[in-house]
Parts: C-alpha cells; sequence; structure tokens
C-alpha cells in the first residue's frame, strides 16, 4: 500500500537510512507525439513513454530519481502518494507527463486478503484534443492508459482506434490501481460483468466492500479486486464515463477498454454497463465515500503508521474554514478564490525567502472563514503551527464538484455532507475508522472535514486539484515551520539550488548537465524546490 511520504531535502549521505534499500530511476523527460483520442497531439513522456515509467517500490525504500528536463519549458513535478504527474508551464498537464507510483508492503506486513495473482494499474482521465484557454470545454474524451476507446458503438466510436487490452486468466484474482490523473472531470469506473471489491485508497486498506461501479474523482487513487460470478470466456468492457454531467451529451466522453481472458471465445458486444448502480444504494454519489472505512486491524505492525494512533481522540488545536466560489472576473481575467484570495505566486521561493530574510515575498494573512465574493489577488498563505492538530473545513460554494489535494500530508476525511458546515455537524464525525489520504472530494453546495497532524515541516500546497480552477487561482500554501529548528525536522536547500526573484543574483552558473536544465519560473518551483531539485529524492515512511 501506498503510504503518506516525507520528502527530504538533503544530500545522499544524510539521507539514506542505512537498513533501508535503495532504488534509483532515471526519468527523461521529452516530447513526444501520440493520438489518445485520434488526434495527433504533443505530450510529454517520461523516457519516451506516455503514460510515464513506473515507480516500483516497498514501504520505507529511499527512492532516488534523477530528473532531466529534455523539454523547452519549465516544469514542477509533484509526488503524490500514487501517480507521479509534471506539470511544465500553464495548462501542460494536459498534454500529459504523468505515471504511476506502485508501493508494495513489506512482506513481513500481512495484508488483509489473499495476494493477488497480478497487479494492474490504470490511469483514466478526461482529455482535450485542442489547446485550451483556463476555461475548459467539456473535454474530448476520456482515454485509459493513453489509449483511445474500444469501438463499441460504430456510431459513437471511429474505426480503427488503439484501444487498451488488458489480459487476464481464468480464476485469477487482480488488483486494480485505478488512478484519475485527467484534468478536471470525475469519472465512473465499472468493469462489465465483474464485482469490484474496494480495497484500499491512498495508503490505507478499507473495509472491504463490494460494488458494481464506483466513482474517482481527479487526483484520487482506489484500489479494487475484480470478482466475477459465472465463468468466464469472453471479453469484457472496462469504462470510465463522466460523472454528474447530462449523460446524452457527455456519451462520446467515455473511455472503453477490454478485459481479455486468455480462454475468451469471442469480443465484447452490447452496450457498456450502465453508470453508477443503484443496486448497493449507499455509493451512489456522496454516500460512497462516506461508506469507505478503513480497516483498522490490517497492517499492524507497520512501525509508526501515521494513522494507527486514535486520531479522534486529539484534542484539535485549530479549526480552519476554506471556502471556494465560482470564478469571476478580475481586470478581465477569469479568477477563482479560497476565502477571497485569489492565489498569486510570490516571484521569489518562500522558503527561500525565509532563509535569506527576504521581507514581502508572502503574506501570512491567509483568512478563517470568510463570505467574501468579491475575491482579491493576494500571495497570502496560511500561518500553521507545528505539531498542531487541525480540522479544515473545505465549504464547496462553487458550481463543480472539487477535489482538494495537500501536499506533504495525509489528513483523515472525518466527515461529508451537503449545505453549510456548522459547528455541530461534528457531532456527526467519524472519529474511529475514517480513511486517511491526501485527496478528498468537496461536492457542490457541500463540505468535507479533515484533520490534519502537522508533523512535517515545510511549506505545503493546499490546492484544488482540477486544473482550470487549480490555475484560476485556488490554492494556497500552508507554512509549517519548527521553531526550533536544529537542522533535524527540516534540511538545507542542495547546492544546486535554484534562486529566482529578489534571489536572483544568488543564481550560480549551473553545471551543464540537462539534467540541471530546470529554469526559475515561479513559486511552484520554489515550495515544491525539493521536488524539482536534482537528485530528487524521497523516502517512504
Ligand atoms: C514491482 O516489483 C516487484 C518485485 O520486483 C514485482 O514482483 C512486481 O510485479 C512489480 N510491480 C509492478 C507493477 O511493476
Ligand atoms: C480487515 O483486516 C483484517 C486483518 O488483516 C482481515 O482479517 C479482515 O478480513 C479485514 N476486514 C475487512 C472487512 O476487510
Ligand atoms: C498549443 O498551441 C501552440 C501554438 O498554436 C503550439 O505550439 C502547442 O504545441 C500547442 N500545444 C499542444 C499541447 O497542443
Ligand atoms: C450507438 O449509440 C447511438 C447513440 O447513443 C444509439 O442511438 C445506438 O443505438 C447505439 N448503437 C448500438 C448498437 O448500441
Ligand atoms: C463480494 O462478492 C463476492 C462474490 O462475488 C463474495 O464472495 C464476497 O464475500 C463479497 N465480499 C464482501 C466484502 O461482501
Ligand atoms: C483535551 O481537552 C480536554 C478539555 O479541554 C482536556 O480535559 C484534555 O486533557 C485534553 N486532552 C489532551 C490529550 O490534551
Ligand atoms: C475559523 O472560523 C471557525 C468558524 O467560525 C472558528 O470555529 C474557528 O475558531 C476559526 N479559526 C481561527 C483560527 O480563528
Ligand atoms: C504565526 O503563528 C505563530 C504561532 O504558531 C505566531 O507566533 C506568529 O505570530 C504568527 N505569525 C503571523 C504573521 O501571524
Ligand atoms: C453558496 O452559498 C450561498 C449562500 O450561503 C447559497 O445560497 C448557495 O446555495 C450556495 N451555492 C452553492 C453552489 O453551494
Amino acid at each position: 500500500m501506498a503510504q503518506p511520504f516525507l520528502l527530504h531535502i538533503a544530500l545522499l549521505s544524510t539521507l539514506c537510512f542505512a537498513d533501508d534499500p535503495s532504488v534509483f530511476y532515471d526519468f527523461k523527460l521529452s516530447y513526444i507525439t501520440v493520438s489518445p483520442l485520434g488526434v495527433p497531439q504533443r505530450v510529454i513522456a517520461v523516457n519516451g513513454a506516455f503514460p510515464g515509467s513506473v515507480v516500483n517500490a516497498t514501504t520505507n525504500y529511499n527512492v532516488v530519481v534523477n530528473v532531466h528536463n529534455q523539454l523547452d519549458e519549465n516544469l514542477l513535478m509533484t509526488w503524490s502518494s500514487n501517480a507521479e504527474k509534471l506539470v511544465a508551464g500553464r495548462c501542460s498537464r494536459a498534454s500529459g507527463g504523468f505515471g504511476p507510483i506502485v508501493i508494495n508492503n513489506r512482506a513481513i506486513i500481512d495484508i488483509p486478503f489473499a495476494r493477488p495473482d497480478g497487479d494492474i494499474v490504470f490511469l483514466v482521465g478526461d482529455w482535450y484534443t485542442k489547446n485550451h484557454t483556463v476555461k475548459l470545454r467539456m473535454p474530448d474524451g476520456v482515454f485509459i492508459n493513453g489509449k483511445e476507446p474500444y469501438r463499441y458503438n460504430s456510431t459513437l466510436v471511429p474505426d480503427g482506434n488503439e484501444y487498451e487490452t488488458i489480459n487476464v486468466g481464468p480464476g485469477k484474482t487482480y488488483r486494480f490501481r485505478v488512478h484519475n490523473v485527467g484534468i478536471s472531470t470525475s469519472l465512473n469506473f465499472r468493469i462489465e460483468g465483474h464485482n469490484l471489491v474496494l480495497e484500499g485508497t491512498e495508503g490505507r486498506y478499507m473495509m472491504q466492500q463490494n460494488f458494481t461501479s464506483f466513482d474517482i474523482h481527479v487526483g484520487e487513487v482506489i484500489f479494487v479486486f475484480s470478482y466475477h460470478g459465472s465463468e468466464c470466456n469472453k471479453n469484457y468492457y472496462i469504462a470510465a464515463s463522466a460523472r454528474f454531467v447530462n449523460e446524452l451529451m457527455w456519451e462520446r466522453v467515455t473511455g472503453v477498454a477490454v478485459l481479455h481472458y486468455s480462454n475468451s471465445k469471442g469480443p465484447a458486444t452490447g452496450p457498456l454497463p450502465a453508470a453508477s448502480s443503484d443496486v448497493y444504494s449507499q455509493w451512489s454519489s456522496m454516500n460512497q465515500p462516506r461508506a469507505i472505512r478503513q480497516n483498522t486491524t490490517a497492517s499492524r505492525a507497520r512501525p509508526n503508521p501515521q494513522g494507527s494512533f486514535h486520531y479522534g481522540s486529539i484534542n484539535v488545536t485549530e479549526t480552519l474554514v476554506i471556502r471556494s466560489l465560482p470564478p469571476i472576473r478580475i481586470n478581465g481575467k477569469l479568477r477563482a478564490a479560497l476565502n477571497g484570495i485569489s492565489f498569486v505566486k510570490p516571484d521569489t521561493p518562500i522558503r527561500l525567502a525565509d532563509l535569506h530574510n527576504v521581507k514581502g515575498a508572502y503574506k501570512l494573512d491567509f483568512p478563517n472563514k470568510t463570505n467574501e465574493r468579491t475575491p482579491k489577488m493576494d500571495r497570502s498563505i496560511i500561518n500553521a503551527t507545528y505539531r498542531g492538530f487541525i480540522e479544515v473545513i473545505l465549504q464547496n460554494n462553487d458550481t463543480k464538484i472539487q477535489s482538494f489535494h495537500l501536499d506533504g500530508y495525509s489528513f483523515f476525511v472525518v466527515g461529508m455532507d451537503f449545505g453549510e458546515w456548522t459547528q455541530n455537524r461534528r457531532s456527526n464525525y467519524n472519529k474511529w475508522d475514517s480513511i486517511s489520504r491526501c485527496t478528498t472530494e468537496v461536492y457542490p453546495g457541500g463540505w468535507t472535514a479533515v484533520f490534519v497532524s502537522l508533523d512535517n515541516v515545510g511549506v505545503r500546497n493546499l490546492r484544488v486539484e482540477n486544473l482550470d480552477r487549480w490555475y484560476q487561482g485556488q490554492e494556497t500554501y500552508m507554512r509549517i515551520i519548527n521553531p526550533e529548528e536544529n537542522g533535524k525536522t527540516e534540511m538545507a536547500p542542495p547546492d544546486n539550488v535554484q534562486y529566482c526573484g529578489a534571489l536572483q543574483s544568488l543564481q550560480k552558473e549551473s553545471a551543464s548537465s540537462a539534467a540541471m536544465a530546470l529554469h526559475c519560473d515561479n513559486s511552484k518551483l520554489l515550495i515544491n524546490l525539493v521536488r524539482t531539485i536534482l537528485p530528487f529524492i524521497y523516502s517512504f515512511r
């Protein structure tokens, strides 16, 4: 299972924990041309492949990745607990640059099910065949592992598509790791004729439950087992279709792959499996995420597992209410805000500004609960207290479902409902077995409450994963600094740190290595300083 991970800024020698094995990867980022929806497009490839290479490691491993930027643009590399993603320049995520991270259990840790016969990774997402500006249209389709839909209907899908085929054997059990790596669209995932047993999400085993389809929002990961009732000897459809949309208009926007049994006697035929199931009504819409429960007896032996402590009995030190509103125009530009702040990237990297006493690079005045409807553009970030245990209420007053993500942390999703959050909603929080993850959905007209233990120092991006809203300004940072910093909880920047903004003059001539061709661009680089500096190192805990 994937664990939340700590990023260390350090030289290798200070970082690798002697007893833990290390794995090494080289990522060469380049442009290639592919046609995920039949239209040739330039995408970002990792080692020549789209989607990118798998990072395959085991809990506690040290993973060392050398990133060689052979693109002609700047990039930010983010590591969600389960997928790597590159964001190069503005909106380039539309053009790829992502790949999966698979984190296996250590052999000594029991898993709450029989070991599967195989692991299958699905990267699904909405796709746009044309350049888009900050305001998104309807996507042109949904890809599955970078490929076009299978021709399940000759009217809707053109001939000659290159589609994904998943080869399986009869009577076996497979674990599917499904990642929504898309831009903005929530998807419903299902396999014809198969029960899916929900097993886990980013980092946690869940109480297993059967269902026929499930929703997966932008930036989220879900692990499922597939089961089938009768003997399988044909091919089956795998479908990923847009959720919460007008079905008819969106009919073309459906990803379709084929599950092929080795003893298959014929192709997949007929209509696609129906979207969201009413058979298991608890799984419809918000009932689905609310029914997700952590299996608290699974994986107990893990050392220092963030989450096995009784989060529900820890006193909350602070509450933050963060409201998102739909975009409005500011100076002719479409901007969206969190608590009235439409975020503007500082010119000088936040943590570098701290280290070099640059004043005014950012403001620590991010407001709490406000009904401000006229956003202003600003560099306000959250002054969070190291070792605090905070409650964050994400109130979605925007018009569409949003995925909120906090870098460097996983949080407990303790409550979710429609309407306005009030303090007495706390009595219904799940204080025992809620799932901890790094991304959560927040329904429009609703709220999601999360608990976060602020034990990972740094400046952490809190953002809406839906790319359009993110770029319109729905993001900020949490600055979590150990006041007694002694060089242990936070390490110094590496030698080849890139200086920008007010610190430009400190920039040393960098070595001519292609691996160093990362440019100073905006604050993304800075906060994610650790993430873009080479060698790129992180460690799972
Ligand atoms: C990861 O590596 C392990 C051990 O080398 C291997 O058994 C497994 O199939 C790999 N998984 C993936 C998804 O590549
Ligand atoms: C929870 O985990 C335990 C221990 O691994 C396992 O025996 C049990 O079947 C799991 N329960 C569910 C509902 O997944
Ligand atoms: C977007 O358009 C520009 C100019 O028309 C072009 O150079 C660029 O390659 C396009 N990007 C994508 C992702 O197609
Ligand atoms: C294909 O899709 C069209 C449009 O929804 C529908 O009218 C038609 O019945 C479908 N064809 C088949 C064979 O299902
Ligand atoms: C899920 O369904 C399968 C049969 O398809 C059954 O064997 C299994 O017990 C069910 N699991 C749960 C957790 O309900
Ligand atoms: C939590 O708060 C309660 C009430 O203020 C207090 O009695 C209790 O000691 C606190 N618990 C901890 C672990 O600090
Ligand atoms: C933020 O607002 C909420 C709701 O009014 C309040 O409960 C909380 O104490 C406030 N937090 C801070 C840090 O002022
Ligand atoms: C930030 O919070 C700390 C306490 O954690 C406080 O001492 C400091 O004054 C705050 N800074 C600002 C600018 O609000
Ligand atoms: C936004 O908030 C206002 C005022 O609380 C409420 O009337 C409206 O229904 C909300 N809209 C959404 C989409 O949540």
